[in-house]
């Protein structure tokens, strides 16, 4: 019998909404077929955008988009993408499939899809081969107010009024993609970026990831456990600034995915073991040390904790799909792609205190997505149903937790434990527990005891629980879906359950 604890009583950290982010980059068919199709369009949309993917992430509630890549960011020039679509450049899109690029989709159709999504803004710049005032340009159309060549520019595009961008990222990869870059040259270029980025807005209080009335800006930080990166930029992003600005940034991603077999080889989406199962899970785990280890460095410069971690690249990359395009990065999704979710959304609210966002690669047919599309048919992937059952951990307060797990596995060097969780409130006093059961073969009895349970006694619950290779497909859409579990007894001060293997259970107590 596995025994876990949740302190009611001990609220943490908020875990922001935008921990629940989506990535959207010009690759493949994520935006152009995914997203977007165009008025004229048989599939039904509006202003051009699908409505069965927006109605499908609406339910998740995307709270925040980042676009528009990626790779693609450092190479893409904004004014390409506004004005009339007829005499919008064409482009080959060299770094992703070398396909035509029609620029049809730009500056404003990202802003009407996140307006039809209701979710925030995250631009990200092209430093790499963009200039200072390309940048500046494009922050001053998309969110000046007043008179400028800029704002009379978008008024003749037919958007007189500003948008809000929530967050800015300054440059993508700028080690790899995004220029290859040392952390020094980079951090010296982002502090010249970053002085042309205005706050046009009134903006009020301090700079900080959490204030929403500024533009927040995000500096390209390492892949992986690239320390030496971390080093070299907050070294020089904190020279000469007096600790005021926070070293000139709200927030430093960092880009983990879960390759199961390396880089080179990766593996594939759908047909793979139960060795494999194990190592995929630890790899995924790994993120938890990536956070403790660049964290810590961030401690060093930024002990108050204003600038973020922002995960805005992660989740597993595989071989793609026999015979598609391979720069198009289209890959199946089972209940493995379920459990890592799982696991990095629990790590996630857990480091919630450093972690304010983070993005899974990709929302629509790219990566590890929450839809797949055909023609005009589309599934959602067990990855959608994850995001679906920790909805409720959006913008809630992190619980203290702790649950007893035993090592799992196959390999020495894959072991895993058998549990994974995270416990919040919300401020109705509802109490969200996420918990995922990495076994192929085993169920687990779960005796919880929740201190400062109150009078909360209405519990409910849904999982998600299929073998472990399980997918949606285009003509078996439901096969994978989550259901009302009717297994969790309220005993006296906590909960009795059995998580069945291969599952993700999400349980709530008011
Ligand atoms: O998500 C696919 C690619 O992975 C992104 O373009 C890049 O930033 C990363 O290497």
């Amino acid at each position: 019998m596995a025994k876990y604890y949740i302190n009611a009583d001990r609220r943490l950290s908020k875990i922001n909404k935008e921990i629940y982010g989506q990535f959207s980059e010009h690759l493949g068919r994520c935006i152009y077929e995914g997203i977007y199709v165009g008025e004229d369009s048989e599939i039904p949309n509006v202003n051009g955008m699908r409505k069965d993917v927006v109605e499908a992430l609406k339910e998740i509630h995307v709270p925040v988009l980042r676009w528009p890549g990626g790779c693609f960011a450092d190479e893409y020039h904004w004014k390409d993408g506004i004005g009339p679509k007829e005499e919008r450049k064409k482009m080959i899109n060299t770094h992703w499939g070398g396909v035509l690029e029609d620029n049809s989709f730009g500056t404003h159709e990202f802003m009407e899809l996140c307006r039809q999504l209701g979710c925030e803004t995250y631009v990200n710049g092209n430093l790499g081969s963009g200039t200072v005032q390309e940048m500046s340009e494009w922050v001053e159309y998309m969110t000046f107010d007043g008179l400028s060549p800029m704002t009379q520019l978008r008024a003749r595009n037919g958007h007189p009024e500003p948008w809000k961008v929530d967050f800015f990222g300054v440059g993508n990869e700028n080690w790899g993609c995004g220029g290859n870059m040392t952390p020094e040259f980079y951090a010296n270029e982002y502090r010249r970026y970053q002085t042309y980025v205005r706050q046009y807005g009134a903006g009020e209080g301090e700079p900080g990831i959490d204030n929403p009335t500024l533009i927040r800006k995000i500096a390209s930080g390492p892949n992986i456990d690239d320390t030496d990166w971390t080093h070299g930029v907050l070294a020089t992003l904190f020279r000469h600034c007096e600790n005021r600005f926070h070293g000139h940034t709200d927030g430093l991603s960092l880009h983990y995915y879960t390759h199961p077999e390396g880089w080179e080889i990766k593996g594939s989406a759908t047909e793979f073991d139960e060795k494999t199962w194990y190592k995929t899970l630890a790899k995924t785990l790994y993120m938890e040390d990536l956070i403790r280890m660049h964290g810590a460095i961030m401690d060093q410069y930024d002990p108050e904790r204003k600038i973020g971690l922002i995960v805005d690249e992660w989740g597993t990359w595989f071989t793609v799909e026999p015979g598609t395009n391979p720069g198009f990065l289209y890959q199946q999704n089972t209940m493995r792609d379920a459990l890592v979710a799982c696991i990095n959304l629990n790590i996630f609210n857990k480091h919630s205190d450093r972690v304010k966002m983070a993005c899974i690669a990709q929302m629509v047919n790219v990566l590890q997505a929450m839809i797949l599309t055909d023609g005009p048919r589309m599934v959602k992937t067990p990855t959608w149903h994850v995001f679906d059952l920790y909805q409720l951990h959006q913008d809630a307060c992190l619980l203290e937790s702790f649950i007893e797990t035993e090592e799992i596995g196959m390999e020495e060097e894959y072991m895993v434990p058998n549990l994974s969780e995270s416990a919040s409130v919300d401020e109705k006093g509802k109490i969200t527990i996420t918990i995922g059961n990495l076994s192929v073969t085993e169920d687990y009895p779960v005796m919880t005891r929740i201190t400062g349970i109150g009078d909360r006694n209405k519990v409910s619950a849904r999982i998600l629980h299929n073998r472990m290779d399980a997918c949606n497909t285009f003509d078996e859409p439901d096969q994978v879906s989550s259901e009302v579990f009717e297994g969790v007894r309220l005993v006296h001060g906590g909960l009795e359950f059995t998580i069945p293997r291969c599952s993700v259970l999400l349980i709530t107590l008011e």
